[in-house]
């Protein structure tokens, strides 16, 4: 199959007919680019999980284009606590987790009887989705295991020849995924951050626990492996010059092998052969941090070095995102 990259105002008409007629179509939104097809559709479904190479179990965001669309797809109401949340940060980079009450396929489920929805601010993932006239099941467009895509060339590196369209609508303002909240339990639980952060849930749902790895099977994505290049990822959590330069000065192997991710002001004193700039701030960090380690590995280094630390409450959703990637992973479970 060839794949075509076209801007978005030139691509949308066809994109939405290729949704409606069971077929893939990558396409922007504000947080990373999305892989969709018809979620009410099991054979469109199906080929998601097919292209990205992602397992079955895995359940899919299912995304819509208004507030209001969400009633359809959800047993039971919202409570007002929740329906101020998404009064608040839809549209936007925020995804609820809610019984399913609608007719979504149970592909895209992942055979839970929940369902997890997004209502994307992005103008092309919002005509696509007005155009197709359906929710579309859309996991980020990376291949399972690697780095989210934030542009339309990230995409292609990973879908080329799996999927017919791809629309570039330029690089993803946000760079990390969603933050994903679980609403059908008494306590809501996070289990992703995102660009919402933990304060601004628990400001509109009081207290929200935060998932982890313990926490069984929660977000069945959790268990698999994610976000990872090829070369190994080494995270060293600190924002200090002088801190980072002894750890450098101290690499087991030639410094030229290294690739470093990290703000210019680290950069300039390591002086590394192969860098990318991170920013110096966590908005900068998170709009860069897929790209940069994507870009860095096309240089296959021995390992990437990410020097970074948290000084924001938005800087959670890169920690951890990065403790993911630099995760040690022995079974060689490749999966996301
Ligand atoms: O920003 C985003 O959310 C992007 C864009 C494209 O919208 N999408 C995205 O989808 O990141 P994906 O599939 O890469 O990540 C979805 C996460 C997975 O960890 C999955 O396990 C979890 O959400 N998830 C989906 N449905 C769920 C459910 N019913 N219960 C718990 N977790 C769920
Ligand atoms: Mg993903």
């Amino acid at each position: 199959m060839e794949t075509q990259i076209t801007p978005s105002n030139e691509g949308i008409i066809r994109a939405a007919q290729l949704i409606r007629d069971g077929q893939l179509v990558a396409f922007p939104t504000e947080t990373v680019y999305g892989l969709g097809a018809n979620a009410k559709d099991a054979e469109a479904c199906r080929r998601i999980y097919e292209a990205k190479g992602r397992p079955p179990d895995n359940p899919l965001i299912v995304h819509i284009p208004h507030r209001d669309d969400l009633s359809g797809l959800m047993r039971g109401a919202m409570n007002n606590q929740a329906e101020r949340l998404l009064k608040a940060f839809w549209p936007g980079p925020l995804t609820v987790v809610v019984p399913c009450g609608g007719h979504i396929s149970s592909v895209a489920l992942g055979g839970l009887d929940t369902v997890a929805v997004r209502c994307p601010s992005h103008p092309v993932a919002q005509k696509l989705l007005q155009l197709s006239g359906c929710p579309i099941a859309a996991p980020s467009a990376n291949r399972s295991g690697k780095p989210s895509p934030t542009t339309a060339e990230d995409v292609y590196e990973d879908m080329n020849g799996r999927i017919p369209l791809i629309l570039d609508g330029g690089p993803a303002s946000v760079g990390v995924e969603s933050t994903v909240v679980d609403l059908s339990h008494e306590i809501p639980i996070l289990l992703r951050p995102g660009a919402v952060t933990h304060q601004q849930l628990e400001h509109f749902l009081g207290p929200v626990t935060l998932a982890d790895d313990s926490t069984p099977a929660r977000s069945p994505g959790m268990k698999y492996r994610h976000y990872a290049p090829r070369a190994p990822v080494q995270w060293w959590d600190t924002d200090d010059v002088d801190q980072a330069l002894t750890r450098w000065q101290s690499l087991a192997m030639p410094r030229e092998r290294y690739g470093l991710l990290a703000s210019e002001e680290i950069g300039r004193a390591l002086g590394p052969a192969l860098f990318y700039n991170l920013g110096d701030n966590d908005g900068a960090a998170a709009q860069n941090l897929f790209a940069g380690l994507r870009t860095l590995d096309r240089e296959r280094p021995a390992a990437i070095i990410v020097v970074w630390k948290q000084s924001t409450p938005l800087g959670a959703a890169i920690a951890n995102r990065l403790a993911k990637a630099a995760a040690p992973n022995p079974t060689g479970d490749d999966n996301e």
